[in-house]
Protein backbone atom coordinates (compact mmCIF):
# COMPACT_ATOMS: atom_id res chain seq x y z
CA UNK A 1 0.00 0.00 0.00
CA UNK A 2 2.61 2.12 1.18
CA UNK A 3 4.54 1.81 -2.03
CA UNK A 4 1.30 1.93 -3.84
CA UNK A 5 0.89 5.31 -2.25
CA UNK A 6 4.69 6.50 -3.10
CA UNK A 7 4.38 5.85 -6.93
CA UNK A 8 1.17 7.81 -7.12
CA UNK A 9 2.98 11.12 -5.23
CA UNK A 10 5.87 10.41 -7.79
CA UNK A 11 4.04 10.23 -10.33
CA UNK A 12 1.57 13.50 -10.04
CA UNK A 13 5.53 15.13 -8.96
CA UNK A 14 6.29 14.52 -12.64
CA UNK A 15 2.24 15.51 -14.15
CA UNK A 16 3.38 18.55 -12.47
CA UNK A 17 6.99 19.53 -13.38
CA UNK A 18 5.22 18.71 -16.41
CA UNK A 19 2.56 21.32 -16.07
CA UNK A 20 5.26 23.53 -15.22
CA UNK A 21 7.07 23.62 -18.16
CA UNK A 22 4.76 23.38 -21.22
CA UNK A 23 7.73 22.92 -23.96
CA UNK A 24 8.52 20.01 -22.01
CA UNK A 25 12.15 19.04 -21.60
CA UNK A 26 15.13 19.33 -24.14
CA UNK A 27 18.97 18.86 -24.12
CA UNK A 28 22.41 20.90 -25.32
CA UNK A 29 22.16 19.30 -28.92
CA UNK A 30 18.62 19.94 -29.69
CA UNK A 31 16.80 22.49 -27.47
CA UNK A 32 13.46 22.12 -27.62
CA UNK A 33 11.17 23.77 -30.66
CA UNK A 34 8.26 26.06 -29.10
CA UNK A 35 6.24 25.16 -32.05
CA UNK A 36 5.11 28.82 -31.81
CA UNK A 37 5.44 31.55 -34.67
CA UNK A 38 8.92 31.74 -34.53
CA UNK A 39 9.85 27.66 -35.18
CA UNK A 40 13.62 28.52 -35.22
CA UNK A 41 13.22 30.03 -31.55
CA UNK A 42 15.07 27.78 -28.92
CA UNK A 43 13.46 26.82 -25.69
CA UNK A 44 16.01 25.86 -22.62
CA UNK A 45 14.16 24.47 -19.12
CA UNK A 46 16.05 25.58 -16.33
CA UNK A 47 15.10 23.76 -13.05
CA UNK A 48 16.04 25.11 -10.03
CA UNK A 49 15.61 24.06 -6.54
CA UNK A 50 16.06 26.18 -3.40
CA UNK A 51 17.07 24.80 -0.07
CA UNK A 52 13.58 26.38 1.29
CA UNK A 53 11.21 29.32 0.23
CA UNK A 54 11.49 30.26 3.84
CA UNK A 55 14.54 32.11 3.95
CA UNK A 56 14.70 35.39 3.81
CA UNK A 57 18.05 35.91 2.15
CA UNK A 58 17.17 32.92 -0.43
CA UNK A 59 14.20 34.24 -1.21
CA UNK A 60 15.99 37.72 -2.48
CA UNK A 61 18.13 35.07 -3.85
CA UNK A 62 15.65 33.21 -6.13
CA UNK A 63 13.29 36.28 -7.08
CA UNK A 64 16.74 37.52 -8.58
CA UNK A 65 17.24 34.20 -10.80
CA UNK A 66 13.88 34.53 -11.91
CA UNK A 67 13.73 38.25 -13.35
CA UNK A 68 17.08 37.81 -14.66
CA UNK A 69 16.32 34.59 -16.85
CA UNK A 70 13.64 36.99 -18.04
CA UNK A 71 15.81 39.32 -18.92
CA UNK A 72 17.69 36.95 -21.10
CA UNK A 73 14.65 35.85 -23.41
CA UNK A 74 15.17 37.41 -27.26
CA UNK A 75 13.19 36.18 -30.26
CA UNK A 76 15.47 33.64 -30.90
CA UNK A 77 16.37 31.68 -27.03
CA UNK A 78 13.56 31.23 -24.31
CA UNK A 79 14.53 30.29 -20.69
CA UNK A 80 11.79 28.51 -19.22
CA UNK A 81 12.60 28.11 -15.39
CA UNK A 82 10.94 26.05 -12.66
CA UNK A 83 11.90 26.99 -9.65
CA UNK A 84 10.62 24.29 -6.64
CA UNK A 85 10.52 24.28 -3.07
CA UNK A 86 13.21 21.89 -1.16
CA UNK A 87 10.86 22.55 2.38
CA UNK A 88 14.22 22.21 4.15
CA UNK A 89 14.07 18.23 3.05
CA UNK A 90 16.40 16.43 1.20
CA UNK A 91 14.01 13.33 0.19
CA UNK A 92 11.87 16.11 -1.52
CA UNK A 93 14.39 17.70 -2.87
CA UNK A 94 15.90 14.34 -4.38
CA UNK A 95 12.69 14.10 -5.96
CA UNK A 96 12.52 17.41 -7.39
CA UNK A 97 15.98 16.67 -9.09
CA UNK A 98 15.22 13.23 -10.04
CA UNK A 99 12.20 14.68 -12.02
CA UNK A 100 13.95 17.36 -13.76
CA UNK A 101 16.39 14.71 -15.02
CA UNK A 102 13.53 12.60 -15.98
CA UNK A 103 11.64 15.51 -17.76
CA UNK A 104 14.88 16.48 -20.00
CA UNK A 105 15.44 19.56 -18.62
CA UNK A 106 18.50 21.38 -20.05
CA UNK A 107 20.62 22.71 -16.88
CA UNK A 108 19.72 22.26 -13.25
CA UNK A 109 19.85 25.27 -10.67
CA UNK A 110 20.52 23.64 -6.64
CA UNK A 111 20.64 25.39 -3.36
CA UNK A 112 21.32 21.88 -1.59
CA UNK A 113 19.31 21.13 1.48
CA UNK A 114 22.42 18.76 2.59
CA UNK A 115 25.82 19.84 1.22
CA UNK A 116 26.61 16.39 1.87
CA UNK A 117 24.08 15.31 -0.64
CA UNK A 118 26.16 16.60 -3.39
CA UNK A 119 27.88 14.01 -4.71
CA UNK A 120 24.63 11.86 -5.25
CA UNK A 121 23.18 14.63 -6.80
CA UNK A 122 26.48 15.02 -9.05
CA UNK A 123 26.23 11.07 -10.13
CA UNK A 124 22.95 11.66 -11.13
CA UNK A 125 23.57 14.40 -13.32
CA UNK A 126 26.86 13.00 -14.83
CA UNK A 127 24.63 9.96 -15.53
CA UNK A 128 22.61 11.85 -17.38
CA UNK A 129 24.52 14.25 -18.70
CA UNK A 130 23.25 17.22 -17.38
CA UNK A 131 25.10 20.60 -15.99
CA UNK A 132 24.41 21.83 -12.58
CA UNK A 133 25.09 25.12 -11.11
CA UNK A 134 25.00 24.45 -7.43
CA UNK A 135 24.57 27.56 -5.25
CA UNK A 136 25.25 29.06 -1.25
CA UNK A 137 25.39 25.75 0.42
CA UNK A 138 29.24 24.44 -1.08
CA UNK A 139 29.77 20.92 -1.55
CA UNK A 140 33.05 19.29 -0.40
CA UNK A 141 35.94 20.24 -2.48
CA UNK A 142 36.32 16.61 -2.82
CA UNK A 143 32.93 16.41 -4.55
CA UNK A 144 33.54 19.30 -7.22
CA UNK A 145 36.12 17.50 -8.90
CA UNK A 146 33.40 15.10 -9.87
CA UNK A 147 32.21 15.68 -13.78
CA UNK A 148 34.38 18.57 -14.41
CA UNK A 149 33.18 20.90 -16.62
CA UNK A 150 29.79 20.25 -16.13
CA UNK A 151 29.01 21.21 -12.43
CA UNK A 152 30.10 24.62 -10.86
CA UNK A 153 29.93 26.11 -7.35
CA UNK A 154 28.66 29.92 -7.50
CA UNK A 155 28.75 31.39 -3.96
CA UNK A 156 30.86 33.74 -1.43
CA UNK A 157 33.79 32.47 0.18
CA UNK A 158 32.04 32.49 3.98
CA UNK A 159 35.69 32.62 5.54
CA UNK A 160 35.61 36.05 4.15
CA UNK A 161 32.18 36.99 5.79
CA UNK A 162 33.07 35.82 9.27
CA UNK A 163 35.98 37.72 9.04
CA UNK A 164 34.66 41.00 8.23
CA UNK A 165 32.45 40.42 11.37
CA UNK A 166 35.16 40.28 13.63
CA UNK A 167 36.46 43.33 11.60
CA UNK A 168 33.31 45.31 12.21
CA UNK A 169 33.58 45.04 16.57
CA UNK A 170 38.15 45.10 16.38
CA UNK A 171 37.79 47.91 14.69
CA UNK A 172 36.23 49.98 17.23
CA UNK A 173 37.69 52.43 19.46
CA UNK A 174 37.25 50.65 22.14
CA UNK A 175 37.79 46.87 20.31
CA UNK A 176 34.19 46.46 21.50
CA UNK A 177 35.97 45.89 25.17
CA UNK A 178 33.02 47.59 27.07
CA UNK A 179 34.01 46.77 30.35
CA UNK A 180 38.03 47.00 29.52
CA UNK A 181 38.98 44.09 31.06
CA UNK A 182 41.28 43.14 27.68
CA UNK A 183 38.42 39.91 26.84
CA UNK A 184 35.23 40.27 24.66
CA UNK A 185 32.60 38.89 26.18
CA UNK A 186 30.61 37.42 23.56
CA UNK A 187 27.32 35.85 22.36
CA UNK A 188 27.13 33.29 19.11
CA UNK A 189 23.98 32.56 16.98
CA UNK A 190 24.70 30.01 14.63
CA UNK A 191 22.78 29.44 11.48
CA UNK A 192 22.77 25.89 10.91
CA UNK A 193 26.19 23.80 11.67
CA UNK A 194 25.51 21.41 8.55
CA UNK A 195 26.54 24.58 6.44
CA UNK A 196 29.77 26.08 5.83
CA UNK A 197 28.56 29.43 5.71
CA UNK A 198 27.45 28.98 9.56
CA UNK A 199 30.63 26.90 10.45
CA UNK A 200 33.05 29.74 8.78
CA UNK A 201 31.31 32.74 10.30
CA UNK A 202 31.07 30.98 13.88
CA UNK A 203 35.14 30.36 13.28
CA UNK A 204 36.67 33.13 11.18
CA UNK A 205 34.91 36.32 13.15
CA UNK A 206 36.33 34.88 16.43
CA UNK A 207 39.80 34.56 14.81
CA UNK A 208 39.85 37.70 13.40
CA UNK A 209 38.67 39.58 15.94
CA UNK A 210 41.27 38.53 18.20
CA UNK A 211 44.06 39.24 15.18
CA UNK A 212 43.00 42.44 14.84
CA UNK A 213 42.64 43.65 18.39
CA UNK A 214 45.21 41.30 19.81
CA UNK A 215 42.35 40.57 22.65
CA UNK A 216 41.40 37.69 23.90
CA UNK A 217 37.29 35.97 23.79
CA UNK A 218 35.15 34.68 26.14
CA UNK A 219 32.23 32.55 25.00
CA UNK A 220 29.21 33.31 26.67
CA UNK A 221 26.92 31.11 24.85
CA UNK A 222 26.70 29.51 21.57
CA UNK A 223 23.24 28.41 20.19
CA UNK A 224 21.36 27.24 16.75
CA UNK A 225 19.01 29.84 15.48
CA UNK A 226 18.53 28.12 11.96
CA UNK A 227 19.21 31.69 10.11
CA UNK A 228 15.62 32.19 11.71
CA UNK A 229 14.72 35.61 12.96
CA UNK A 230 12.05 34.70 15.72
CA UNK A 231 14.81 32.43 16.78
CA UNK A 232 17.75 34.60 16.83
CA UNK A 233 15.38 36.63 19.10
CA UNK A 234 14.87 34.27 21.89
CA UNK A 235 18.49 32.88 21.95
CA UNK A 236 19.56 36.24 22.34
CA UNK A 237 16.53 36.77 25.33
CA UNK A 238 17.40 34.12 26.95
CA UNK A 239 21.33 35.46 27.17
CA UNK A 240 20.39 38.74 28.14
CA UNK A 241 18.80 37.04 31.02
CA UNK A 242 21.41 35.21 31.99
CA UNK A 243 24.35 36.78 31.11
CA UNK A 244 22.99 40.80 31.73
CA UNK A 245 25.99 43.33 31.60
CA UNK A 246 28.30 40.75 30.59
CA UNK A 247 27.58 40.70 27.35
CA UNK A 248 29.20 42.79 25.18
CA UNK A 249 28.82 41.25 21.58
CA UNK A 250 26.47 39.54 19.94
CA UNK A 251 27.58 37.81 16.37
CA UNK A 252 24.90 36.44 14.55
CA UNK A 253 25.88 33.83 11.42
CA UNK A 254 22.77 35.98 9.07
CA UNK A 255 20.68 39.50 9.05
CA UNK A 256 17.30 37.72 10.07
CA UNK A 257 19.03 36.45 13.32
CA UNK A 258 20.41 39.08 14.03
CA UNK A 259 17.36 41.26 13.61
CA UNK A 260 15.47 39.31 16.70
CA UNK A 261 18.52 39.72 18.39
CA UNK A 262 18.12 43.63 17.73
CA UNK A 263 14.69 42.91 19.56
CA UNK A 264 15.46 41.40 22.22
CA UNK A 265 18.39 43.93 23.18
CA UNK A 266 15.44 46.81 22.73
CA UNK A 267 13.47 44.68 25.29
CA UNK A 268 16.08 44.24 27.73
CA UNK A 269 16.49 47.88 27.74
CA UNK A 270 20.22 47.89 26.18
CA UNK A 271 21.38 50.35 23.44
CA UNK A 272 23.37 48.64 20.69
CA UNK A 273 26.51 51.33 20.23
CA UNK A 274 26.48 52.39 24.06
CA UNK A 275 26.15 49.06 25.97
CA UNK A 276 26.44 45.71 23.51
CA UNK A 277 27.09 45.59 20.02
CA UNK A 278 25.80 43.51 17.49
CA UNK A 279 26.51 42.10 13.64
CA UNK A 280 24.92 39.74 11.57
CA UNK A 281 25.70 38.81 7.31
CA UNK A 282 23.63 39.67 3.90
CA UNK A 283 22.33 43.36 4.49
CA UNK A 284 19.04 42.87 4.38
CA UNK A 285 17.03 45.66 3.76
CA UNK A 286 16.31 46.33 7.31
CA UNK A 287 19.28 45.26 9.13
CA UNK A 288 20.85 48.21 6.72
CA UNK A 289 18.65 50.84 8.09
CA UNK A 290 19.53 49.20 11.47
CA UNK A 291 23.52 50.23 10.55
CA UNK A 292 22.23 53.53 9.86
CA UNK A 293 19.93 54.38 12.54
CA UNK A 294 22.68 52.81 15.00
CA UNK A 295 20.50 49.53 15.72
CA UNK A 296 23.19 47.47 14.73
CA UNK A 297 27.13 47.78 14.88
CA UNK A 298 27.28 46.54 11.33
CA UNK A 299 26.39 43.84 8.49
CA UNK A 300 28.46 42.08 5.54
CA UNK A 301 26.63 42.30 2.07
CA UNK A 302 26.12 39.00 0.87
CA UNK A 303 25.47 40.19 -2.51
CA UNK A 304 22.45 37.97 -3.81
CA UNK A 305 22.62 40.12 -7.04
CA UNK A 306 25.77 39.40 -8.40
CA UNK A 307 25.33 35.72 -6.83
CA UNK A 308 22.31 34.81 -8.95
CA UNK A 309 23.53 36.92 -12.12
CA UNK A 310 26.62 34.32 -12.50
CA UNK A 311 24.45 31.42 -11.33
CA UNK A 312 22.45 31.84 -14.72
CA UNK A 313 25.50 32.80 -16.47
CA UNK A 314 26.90 29.78 -15.78
CA UNK A 315 23.29 27.99 -17.09
CA UNK A 316 23.37 30.15 -19.93
CA UNK A 317 27.25 29.07 -20.93
CA UNK A 318 26.25 25.05 -20.12
CA UNK A 319 23.37 24.99 -22.20
CA UNK A 320 25.36 26.62 -24.90
CA UNK A 321 27.89 23.53 -24.48
CA UNK A 322 30.76 25.66 -22.50
CA UNK A 323 32.68 23.92 -19.82
CA UNK A 324 32.24 25.88 -16.49
CA UNK A 325 35.03 26.29 -14.02
CA UNK A 326 34.83 24.47 -10.56
CA UNK A 327 34.23 28.02 -8.46
CA UNK A 328 33.11 31.49 -9.34
CA UNK A 329 33.33 33.50 -6.27
CA UNK A 330 31.93 36.62 -5.33
CA UNK A 331 33.11 39.22 -2.61
CA UNK A 332 31.26 40.15 0.19
CA UNK A 333 31.42 43.91 1.01
CA UNK A 334 31.66 45.26 4.55
CA UNK A 335 28.96 47.73 5.61
CA UNK A 336 29.22 50.02 8.39
CA UNK A 337 27.71 53.15 9.80
CA UNK A 338 30.20 55.31 7.22
CA UNK A 339 29.28 53.05 4.06
CA UNK A 340 25.90 52.28 4.98
CA UNK A 341 24.30 55.13 2.62
CA UNK A 342 25.49 53.06 -0.98
CA UNK A 343 23.51 49.50 0.49
CA UNK A 344 20.29 51.45 1.18
C1 LIG B 1 23.62 32.17 3.95
C2 LIG B 1 22.80 33.39 4.32
C3 LIG B 1 21.72 33.00 5.29
C4 LIG B 1 20.91 31.83 4.77
C5 LIG B 1 21.83 30.70 4.36
C6 LIG B 1 21.06 29.54 3.75
O1 LIG B 1 24.58 32.53 3.00
O2 LIG B 1 23.65 34.34 4.92
O3 LIG B 1 20.88 34.11 5.56
O4 LIG B 1 20.17 32.26 3.67
O5 LIG B 1 22.79 31.19 3.43
O6 LIG B 1 21.93 28.54 3.33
Amino acid sequence: MKKLFAFLASALMVLSLAACSNNGGGNNDTPTDNGGANTDKKVYNIGVSIYKFDDNFMTLYRKEIESYFKTLNTDEVEYQVTIQDGKGDMAEQTNQIDNFIAQDYDALIINLVQATSAATVIDKCEAANKPCIFINREPSEEDMKKFPGMITYVGADARQSGKYQGELIADLPNNGDLNGDGILQYVMVVGDPENVDAKYRTEFSISQYEAVSGLKVEKLDEQRGDWDQAKGQEIVANALTQYGDKIEAVFCNNDAMALGAAQAITAAGRKVGEDIYLVGVDALAEAVDLVSTGGMTGTVLNDHINQSHQAVDCAVMAVKGDKLDPYYWIDYIKVTPENVDKYK
